[in-house]
């Protein structure tokens, strides 16, 4: 695993955007799996910013999220496909038709996890995986329990996950109790991991997951198996490793 520790939230989403942009240099039309969430927002600014001033194209960029919350719509302004619109794919030049996140509105939702997976396989597997870590230790909405989960499926969001998602909703009560998400073979099977990791907040659970027995209790422990893992992190987020 290389790591790189930065001084703060910008200087990591400088980091990653620079991983990520060397990753389109050496291969454009690369498959990239892509999170939400705080963490990589920095890091989709930098990118549109590459973007505009002629440095990074997207024009043969595939896309697959993570993850989507059940029941809520794309245009939703809480769901992650308004999301990845807001931060990244409305402001550069992928095709609207290259990007992917499962749909939360599917009416058979084991029918939309099989599309998922296949729809991954059927791209070539995914290039560049970009994470954050929530604070329970899951990577995409893979939520501690006695199994990985290894297929994309529907998981029920842990209390911790809808306690820390509230502040995105007007109140606890609104955030969907279910999310579709990735599973851990699609995330484990990406040839390269960008673990993104930011805020003192992260200290803990970063270290159990990296330093600790590899636990399906911490479903990002599994990482500690994969052989191109890049962990980009603040000092803060670091300070237990
Ligand atoms: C988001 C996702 C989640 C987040 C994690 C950290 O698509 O899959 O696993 O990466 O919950 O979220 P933030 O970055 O908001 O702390």
């Amino acid at each position: 695993m290389r790591i790189y520790r930065e001084d703060d939230y910008c200087a990591m989403s400088r980091r990653g955007a620079d991983i990520l942009a060397a990753q389109l240099l050496l291969r454009p039309d690369s498959v990239l799996g892509l999170a939400t969430g705080v963490t990589p927002m920095g890091m989709y600014r930098e990118l549109v910013e590459k973007n505009h001033r002629g440095e990074l194209d997207f024009s043969r960029v595939r896309t697959v999220n993570l993850d989507e919350y059940v029941g809520l719509a794309p245009d939703h302004e809480q769901s992650y496909r308004y999301f990845m619109q807001r931060n990244l794919f409305d402001h550069v030049n992928i095709n609207p038709d290259a990007t992917h996140v499962p749909d939360g509105r599917a009416r058979c939702m084991a029918a939309e996890c099989r599309r998922y997976d296949q729809l991954i396989e059927d791209l070539g597997g995914i290039d560049l995986q970009v994470l954050g870590i929530g604070r329970n230790g899951h990577i995409g909405f893979n939520e501690p329990g006695d199994e990985f989960p290894l297929g994309t499926h529907v998981a029920e969001l842990a209390d911790s996950t809808i306690d820390a998602n509230a502040r995105f909703f007007a109140s606890r009560d609104q955030v969907p109790r279910k999310a579709l998400s990735m599973g851990i073979r699609s995330i484990f099977q990406a040839r390269r991991i960008l673990l993104m990791v930011s805020g003192r907040e992260k200290a803990d659970i970063v270290a159990a997951a990296l330093k600790g027995p590899v636990t399906p209790r911490v479903t990002a422990s599994v990482l500690q198996l994969h052989p191109d893992v890049i962990l980009v992190g603040d000092r803060e987020a670091l300070s237990g490793l």
